[in-house]
């Protein structure tokens, strides 16, 4: 029996919707396997602007920080028609993201990219390229690089010019390294290290101290490649990949590549930790504005990343594995939200999947 102290972001968008569908199939499992669960609600990006006029305060930190994990569902709305994005950078939704994950230390960005068999007719790859399916971890880190470096924009005679900067300490390097050949070694045990060391200094070092790490871990394999190379190779062949472990800029291009070639966004979840069991759980999709509150949106994602939050931060591999089990029962049975939906499938709402996953989950094996 555990005592799960869970900070719930609802967030913007299809947000609260999809969060509501995942607290559901943890309190099922919470039933099951006779565990408590506390939530507590913490608002973010847009839902916290309209409330406080900023994406994150100090106390909905404070409240992260208490809490034993975070599920997060998507903050953000429509850059070009909502209000937040009439404000200056650092006071709009995506700012309150970048606070917490900092603040939080969440160096670590773990983003599945997996081919359920059931949904490959959505992959957009030739059967003769998909092959027998995928399923890479593409581990990104996330507080450091371009994303948190100096910047600013100046004018100079007249001129304007925008500075961004790109840093790394081989710790900042080590860390996520570390976590990544862990990782591996649960899995294939293969490590793609993705740089751009043919022109960058922090790639140089990158691929310096990634060796050196290497070392620790003789029984997985490492190599390294050009970023640019890894965008192609994820479309001509995605089933080499295991672990791609790289820095925060191109983890975030190339985890929206990976999960585009899935073919189901709404069925990828990730997770963001620190060196401690903690963890923000989070779909790796965003808050889909136009869709929100219409209850048409896969909440898998979520439920997913809920399952991650078991696995990663409790330890529950049992439960982390009922409900993935579940979601696959589901899918077998041709249940389909609009965003998969298939030619002889049945189709149904967000509430409607996430009531079927729960139902799922009435046994225990
Ligand atoms: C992501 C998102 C964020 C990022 C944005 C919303 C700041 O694209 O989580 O991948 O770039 O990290
Ligand atoms: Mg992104």
């Amino acid at each position: 029996m555990m005592k799960l102290n869970i900070v719930c972001i609802p967030g913007d968008g299809i947000g609260p919707e999809i969060v509501k569908q995942a607290k559901a199939v943890l309190d099922r499992v919470a039933a099951v396997y006779g565990h408590e669960i506390a939530y507590k609600d913490v608002l973010m990006g847009g839902a916290s602007i309209d409330v406080h006029g900023i994406p994150l305060t100090d106390e909905a930190i404070a409240d992260a920080k208490a809490a034993d994990a975070v599920l997060m569902g998507s903050i953000g709305g429509d850059t070009s028609k909502s209000p937040w994005y009439q404000l200056p950078p650092e006071k709009r939704p995506e700012a309150g993201l970048l606070k917490i994950r900092k603040a939080l230390n969440l160096f670590a960005n773990l983003r599945p990219a997996i081919l359920y068999q059931e949904l490959a007719d959505a992959c957009p790859l030739r059967q003769s390229v998909r092959k027998d399916g995928f399923d890479m971890m593409i581990m990104r880190e996330l507080t450091g690089g371009l994303y948190f470096g100096e910047r600013r924009t100046v004018t100079e005679d007249g001129v304007r010019k925008a500075v961004d900067t790109l840093v790394y300490s081989e710790e900042e390097i080590r860390r996520i390294a570390i976590k990544g050949f862990d990782i591996a070694r649960k899995r294939r045990k293969k490590v793609t290290s993705v740089d751009k060391a043919n022109v960058l200094d922090s790639s140089r070092l990158w691929r310096s101290v990634v060796e050196e790490v290497a070392k620790e871990y003789p029984d997985v394999v490492l190599e390294h490649m050009l970023v640019d190379n890894c965008a192609m190779q994820l479309v001509k062949d995605p089933a080499q990949f295991d672990v791609i472990l790289t820095e925060n800029m191109f983890g975030d291009i190339l985890s929206d590549e990976a999960s585009m070639v899935t073919g189901s966004i709404g069925m990828l979840a990730s997770a963001s930790l620190n060196d401690t069991k903690f963890g923000l759980y989070e779909p790796s999709h965003g808050s889909a504005p136009d869709i929100a509150g219409c209850d048409i949106a896969n909440p898998i994602a979520t439920i997913l990343s809920a399952a991650m939050m078991l696995r990663y931060s409790f330890d529950l591999d049992e439960e982390a594995d009922a409900i993935e089990r579940a979601v696959k029962a589901v899918l077998k049975e041709n249940w389909r939200t609009a965003d998969i939906m298939s030619e002889g499938c049945r189709q149904v709402g967000c509430s409607e999947m996430g009531r079927l996953i729960t139902e799922h989950l009435e046994e225990k094996e």
